[in-house]
């Protein structure tokens, strides 16, 4: 339904972001339909697996090397706030997501209800390291979790193989569980001034609007009253 409702968004013509995860999935899907029927569109993907769903639908891709800027990315979340501030990187495509999210004009969130929180934080923040000094790098965010009072601790990411999952730019990621993140701001730019941190999941003043799901109807959260 979310999904759907993005459609409203997108007009031929338009260069696109492409979101990753299950709910992305279905947008993709929906503009796969309308590209069948003639749509024209130009489209980066924020995966590999985006990429290949895509390109299975015949969807026209492109990079951020060929054009520098998108009108509209379309992503899910892991977790929404009242002001749109995000976690995202749930399913490991944070960094291409925020850079993307970045290039595009604007950025529209589609999730379900359950994915709005009073305060962020419930959802462990995925935290992208470069492999080159693991533990170094993990004190150094150990000791922003100290400094920020997280209710958790900090958890290499696994694959389904139990080895360490590395994401499309070739990093791990650490997932930070926080509980409740009360400066996301300040968090941010303490996280990112780690050398070995690459990017983490908080999407701070990038979401212009979201579609939220519920079982009475999609809500849209935009700001405005
Ligand atoms: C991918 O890395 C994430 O940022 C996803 O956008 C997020 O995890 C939402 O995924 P679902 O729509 O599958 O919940």
């Amino acid at each position: 339904m979310a999904a759907k409702a993005a459609m409203g968004e997108v007009k031929s013509g338009m260069r696109i972001g492409l979101g990753t995860g299950s709910t992305a999935k279905h947008f993709v899907d929906f503009l796969g339909a309308e590209v069948a029927n003639g749509f024209e569109c130009l489209c980066v993907p924020t995966s590999e697996v985006t990429a290949a769903q895509a390109r299975s639908l015949n969807i026209p891709l492109t990079s951020l090397d060929e054009i520098d800027a998108l009108d509209v990315t379309v992503d899910g979340a892991d977790e929404i706030d009242e002001a749109r501030q995000l976690i995202k990187g749930g399913g490991g495509a944070l960094l291409r997501e925020k850079i993307v999210a970045a290039a595009s004009a604007k950025m529209i969130v589609i999730a379900d209800t359950s994915k709005m929180v009073s305060t962020l934080g419930a959802f462990p923040l995925p935290i992208e390291v470069n492999k080159f000094g693991l533990g170094a790098t993990q004190n150094l965010v150990q000791s922003i979790l100290d400094r920020f009072k997280a209710e958790g601790g900090l958890a290499l990411r696994m694959d389904s193989e139990s080895k360490p999952f590395v994401t499309d730019g070739g990093h791990f990621i650490l997932d930070a569980s926080f509980g409740r993140i009360s400066d996301a701001k300040a968090l941010s730019t303490a996280l990112l001034d780690i050398p070995g941190v690459v990017q983490h999941g908080l999407f701070i003043d990038m979401c212009e609007k979201a579609y939220l799901a519920s079982p009475d109807g999609v809500v849209t959260l935009d700001g405005k009253a």
